[in-house]
């Protein structure tokens, strides 16, 4: 049996050949799929209000759903290290930040994530000061959509790739275990990754980051109405399932007709 997956493992893969694959997973069924699967990074990412809950984005997740997802996709007990996201205002000030990371952790995870870099870094120390592994989020911060009035794309000024930069340093000096890097440009994301000493996790970054991580609806076609432009879906599942319930719908409203020959 391989042995449990630690934070401190997934920060040593850096430069060890081999890239991270990391999924997000929301309950126990996805998470002991993904991890029978092999993924060794599994995330109950703030993503389960638009793919799980029908929100328009992540701002309106609290705390007490991600503890009710955290704990469905814990009882799957993966060997993947599982973590979670702080939502949106549930980290404002370090002892706020402290104190929602150890809910998460009772509820099951093994690490949390929040979004920012120098302007969270009080918050980052006093969860690593809590002994609670941290994974850092820079680039397009989704909890701040509102504000930026869309999804955009960072790096491309030089001031966003300075800022990056910075984030990047502070957070792996505050002691974080990896970062992520959403829609950040390929070659600021190269450059962040080579000069990090802990892995970068890529979301619509390129392919030189350390590993990559998708939303798992988004790789697996499971939620059909909006795909980013970056995913190339490895399953068209929503059309399986049209096609699986249409079939079984026919033969519960027509079964003289399933029962021909040929059916
Ligand atoms: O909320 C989420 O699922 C995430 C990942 C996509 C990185 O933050």
């Amino acid at each position: 049996m391989k042995a449990k997956v630690t934070a401190e493992g997934i920060r040593a893969m850096k430069g060890g050949g081999k890239k991270i694959a990391a999924l997000t997973a929301y309950d126990f069924p996805m998470t002991r799929l993904l991890d029978e699967a092999g993924i060794p990074l599994l995330l109950v990412g703030d993503s389960l209000g638009m793919v799980v809950l029908g929100y328009p984005d992540t701002t309106l997740v609290t705390m007490e759903e991600m503890e009710h997802h955290v704990r469905a996709a814990a009882r799957a007990h993966p060997r993947a290290l599982l973590g979670a996201d702080l939502p949106f205002h549930s980290c404002e000030t370090p002892e706020q930040a402290a104190a929602n990371a150890r809910r998460l952790v009772q509820a099951g995870a093994e690490f949390v994530k929040a979004e920012g870099g120098l302007a969270i870094l009080g918050q980052v120390r006093a969860i690593v000061a809590a002994g609670i592994p941290f994974c850092g989020h820079l680039g397009m911060l989704p909890q701040r959509v509102r504000e930026e009035g869309g999804y955009h794309v960072k790096g491309r000024s030089e001031p966003e790739h300075q800022t990056l930069l910075a984030d990047a340093e502070a957070l792996a000096t505050a002691g974080a275990f990896a970062i992520v890097l959403e829609l950040v440009t390929p070659p600021v994301a190269r450059e962040v990754t080579r000069r990090s000493p802990i892995p970068t996790i890529g979301i619509g970054s390129g392919p030189d980051c350390d590993g990559q991580i998708l939303v798992t609806h988004d790789l697996l076609g499971t939620f059909p109405w909006f795909t980013p432009k970056f995913v190339k879906p490895e399953l068209n599942a929503a059309e399986q399932m049209r096609a699986a319930v249409h079939r079984w719908k026919s033969s519960v409203e027509s079964p003289e007709a399933e029962a021909l020959p040929g059916r």
